[in-house]
Formats: structure tokens, sequence, C-alpha cells
């Protein structure tokens, strides 16, 4: 049998036994007992960082797993990963998600551990852990921070970051002014945790819980509440028991899971990001997730969670009505039974147990659902050959089958610098497409999607417009918004080509999005048209442009989905 604990993984520089002695005689400078030096190792990946306030509870929460790991006979080890603190990072949190990827996979290969516990929370540290765990191949449980709590302002319930966005835009419409929305600042978000709203961190919390990675019940439980911390130690427990029954991550992420997880993302009207996540997470296991799939499971699957941005809930709501759990029952007949999850039980013998209650404000029946069809869908067409995401539970189904002009702004400086303008040309009716703001860009595929309405428009009273791009949306925002188009405007995809004036037809019935110019005129603008693309002369940034794939294969680096090189010790 291939050794355990702290005893794996020894470089063999001929004299093996050396190499024992001289890391069990630095492992005495930690100070367990020989006892547990000679236990099973379970290391815990903490991202604990100031520069990340959603992961303020992150120590609680280790020591926690730790607790749950001694008490379960096994010697808890935590180890530092990069952190990514969403609004903390430039370019944005995407371009080092896979950094944080390949860090999480390569700390968890290097050294001996037994089986690893996550610890994670916003947006992209959940994907970068899980992305990395795969690839590392060991028995694996996520545990996640949780969602923050509401905040309240004379009168009202405030939860990041819909609510900024909804008070933002009537500053910027003129409604409110400076000293409003100074104090709303202060108020939106007041806890540790991730954003209260159906964001990407809470859609990959949800996700990670139909993946069967996370212990059965724990999705939404705020980060400040004592079940966050109970479902933490058991978590390290866990961890023990999935050594002891040789039960790999690779045995819960399986096409069976990624299905189901596709599922609750369309009927939680989840965050499009976790599109892109999903992918990738799945990717690292060779699953294919395909968009048209996509359109099959969004057209059979209903919206029945009511939160922001599309409802009025939020993440403490969802949990005191049953959490993902009364989701993954609505869902049941639809699910992948025999998905095994971390707890040691099927999906189908976790929700054999009746659940205790279900607020039916909150998370609606499956016969008398919000929508009867899933949030999302995959637009194809001439424009987007390789696709493009549209939220449909947050956009205006009024703009749904339109042929529009386009208001072509070509780069982020370009937007930021005429959007406003008061002589801009632009209408109501018009199409905002913005390019350059794709995963080969140089702004690394920001949540840019959310295109402002021009400022005069918004003061008029325009609410919604159709806006298109290659960039990606907070999952927070909401609006008729084309995103990801892939291939993107930087490697030369035909949103590169798009002039303002052209027509643009969205029919979100046929799942189409077309560029309404001919052949011929297309081709002479291609001709002249040079990918923006560079690449940079070194470091990460030169690795990210020359191996990011596009957002149809999760943005990974084409590298890191193949098979690792280098097996688990
Ligand atoms: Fe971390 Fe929103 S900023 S989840
Ligand atoms: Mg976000």
């Amino acid at each position: 049998m291939a050794p355990q604990g702290l005893a794996r993984g020894l470089t063999n520089y001929g004299d093996r036994d050396f190499a024992r002695y001289l890391r069990l005689s630095m492992a005495r400078a930690m100070g367990h007992s020989s006892a547990l030096l000679n236990k099973p190792v379970v290391g815990i990946a903490s991202t604990y960082s100031e520069f990340n306030n959603c992961h303020r509870g992150v120590p609680e929460l280790v020591t926690a797993v730790k607790r749950g790991v001694l008490a379960a006979g096994g010697l808890p080890l935590e180890f530092p990963t990069i952190s990514l603190g969403e609004v903390f990072l430039n370019p944005t949190s995407l371009f080092f998600r896979n950094l944080m990827a390949m860090d999480t996979e390569e700390m968890i290969r290097a050294q001996p551990m037994d089986a690893v516990v996550l610890v994670g929370g916003c947006d992209k540290t959940v994907p970068a852990q899980l992305m990395g765990a795969v690839s590392a191949g060991l028995p694996t449980v996520q545990v996640v921070t949780g969602p923050m709590m509401t905040g309240r302002w004379r009168g009202e319930r405030l939860g990041a970051c819909t609510d900024c966005r909804r008070f933002w835009a009537k500053f910027r419409a003129g409604e409110i002014d400076g000293d409003t929305i100074a104090e709303v600042e202060g108020n939106l978000a007041t806890t540790a945790g991730t954003c209260a709203v159906m964001g990407t961190a809470s859609t990959m919390a949800a996700i990670a819980e139909a993946l069967g990675i996370i212990l059965p019940g724990t999705a939404a439980i705020p980060a400040v509440h004592a079940d966050r911390i109970r479902a933490a130690e058991a978590s390290g427990t866990a961890a023990m028991a999935l050594i002891r029954q040789g039960i790999t991550i690779r045995d819960i992420i399986t096409p069976g899971s990624v299905e189901n997880a596709l599922r609750v993302l369309l009927a939680i009207g989840g965050s499009t990001n976790a599109i892109i996540h999903l992918t990738a997470i799945a990717g690292r296991a060779g699953i294919d997730i395909d968009l048209h799939r996509l359109n099959q499971l969004s057209d059979a699957t209903p919206v029945l969670v009511d939160l922001k941005p599309t409802g009025p809930f939020y993440m403490e709501d969802l949990h005191a009505a049953g959490g993902i759990g009364a989701v993954l029952r609505e869902l049941a007949p639809m699910l992948n039974l025999d998905c095994l999850t971390v707890s040691g039980e099927t999906l189908g013998e976790r929700l054999a147990v009746p659940a205790p209650y279900v607020d039916r404000a909150v998370v609606r029946a499956r016969a008398a659902p919000l929508q009867p069809e899933g949030g999302l869908v995959a637009l194809f067409g001439s424009l987007a050959p390789r696709g493009a995401i549209l939220k449909r539970a947050a956009a205006d189904p009024a703009l749904f089958e339109r042929e529009g002009r386009a208001v072509v702004f070509t780069s982020l400086e370009d937007l930021a610098a005429r959007i406003d303008d008061p002589d801009l040309d632009v209408a109501a009716d018009d199409f905002l497409v913005l390019q350059n703001a794709g995963p080969l860009s140089p702004s690394g595929m920001p949540e840019a999607g959310y295109l402002p309405i021009p400022k005069k428009l918004a003061q008029a009273g325009v609410k919604d417009m159709v806006r298109i791009s290659d960039a990606r949306m907070s999952g927070t925002a909401y609006g008729t918004i084309v995103l990801h188009v892939a291939p993107d405007a930087a490697s030369g995809g035909p949103l590169a080509l798009v002039r303002t004036g052209d027509r643009i037809r969205l029919s979100v019935s046929d799942r189409r999005i077309d560029l309404l110019v001919d052949d011929a005129e297309l081709a002479h603008r291609r001709a002249a048209t040079v990918p923006t693309a560079i690449t940079p002369a070194r470091g990460y940034a030169r690795l990210y442009a020359q191996e990011v794939l596009q957002a149809d294969q999760g943005c990974d680096f084409d590298f890191l989905r193949a098979e690792p090189s280098r097996p688990a010790p």
C-alpha cells in the first residue's frame, strides 16, 4: 500500500529512508505529538487575505475544519494559497483564476496530504479551487464561506451588490444626490461573507452542492451563522471518511453530477459567470459542456428560486426557506440521483429524507414555478459562431425578438469616453455593442457587459436596452445583455467586424444573434482588421495571453485542460 500521511510522496535521491527521517525530524518542529504525526493528513487550503473582505471568516472556518479532522483521528495541516477578492484585483479576478487554480493544484500535489478541504467563497475562488482539485485528484471537500447578511438603511434591506447597482442607477439618473449615495455605500456590505444575492459566489456555492462536493445543506448558510462553523467541522470529519472509503473528487465530479449542476444553475436563475466556471471545472475531468445541451436543459428546467437580482429575496432567506436541498428535491425527477456526494451517500439517498420545511415564497414548487424555462440560454449565429449567453431570467422579454441598429464601442476606453456624451447618436431601440472586452483582450474579460444606459437615455427614463459584448456580467446585474460572444473580438471573431449603423437581429426564441451584413462586405472588413490581441513580453500575463481559451471552453488554459502529466504521489 502506498505510504499515507507525512510519508507520502517522498523525493527519492537514493536513500528514501533518509528522506523520511529528514521530513519527520522537521515535522517535529510543528510541535505535534508523535501519534498525530503518524496519522493520515488532511490539507486545508486557506484563502484568508486582508484583500478579500468576503473571506474575513476563513480563519474561524479553518479552525473548525481542523477540529473535525482531529476528532476523526487525522492530522489537519493548513496551507495558504492565492486569494482573489473580487473588487480588489486589476485587471480582473478572472484573469487570475487560472493562476489560483494552478497554485491550488500544485500545492495539493506537491505536499504530503491524503485529502484536502478547500475553504473559499468569493466569485473566482471556488471555481479555481475546484479546477485545481479536480486535476490533483485527491479525496476533496469544499467549504464555502457563506453569504453576507443584509444591512438596513432607512427601513430598507440592502445587500451587495444588486442594491449597489440599483442605487447607482438612481444616482446616474439624478434621482438621488451624492450624500445619499455615500450613506448607501456604508450599508451595502456589513458582514463577512460573499455577496448576499444570487451572484456568482452564491451560484457557485449552489453548484458545489449540486455537484456533491460540499456537504448537503451547507451552500446557503450565512457566513456569520453558527451552523456555518459546524458545517466546517463536519467537512473535516467528512474528509477523513473519504480517505477511508477511497472516494476522490473524480468519483464525485462526473458527467452526471455536472448535468445536475447545470439543472440547478438554470433553476436558481444563477449567474452567467457560472457557465464559464462550470465548463472549466468539468473540463479538468475531461467532461465537455455543450451549449446546445445547455439549451435543451434550459427548455425543460423551471426557475424556482426568487432571489435578487431577479426577485426580492436574499441568500439568508434562501437558507431559512430550505436552502439548495429544497431546490434539489423539486428537481429530483430530472436529476441523476445515483451521483455520489462527499457525505458518502448518493444524491438520491440524501433527497429521500423529506425536507423539514420549505418557504414557497422563496423556493417555488416545480408545479408552480416562477418561470417555466431555465434562466440562461445560449445564442448562436453569424455574430457568435461559438455561442453567446443571455440571462433571460434577468432580461426584458419585450426586447427578445428585435432587430436594431448597432452603436459600437471599440474598447472599454472608448465606452468610457463616449457613453455619456450628450452628442452620442443613440436611441432607445439601438443595440449597444462593446468590442475587445473578451478573454484575449488586454482587459481580461471584465464584467463590463452590463453597459450603462447612455446618460441622456437614462435621464429620459430608459431602463433597459439590448447590449452585446464579449465581456462578462456580474451575477448581481440584470438587463437584456448578450455576453461571452465567442470567438471574441480580440481574436478576430465576427464581433470585431461590427460597425455603427449595421443591423443586428436578436431572436431568443430561435436562439440566434445575427449580424445582417453581407459576406462580401464582411470579407472586406476582415481583410482590413488586425486582431487586437497582444502577447506581453513576460510573466503571468504572457502565459495567459498564450494559453487562454475562449468562453465556450471555460477560459481555462489550453495545457491545463489536459490530463495531469504528473500523477498525485
Ligand atoms: Fe466577494 Fe461579491 S465581492 S462575492
Ligand atoms: Mg460578482
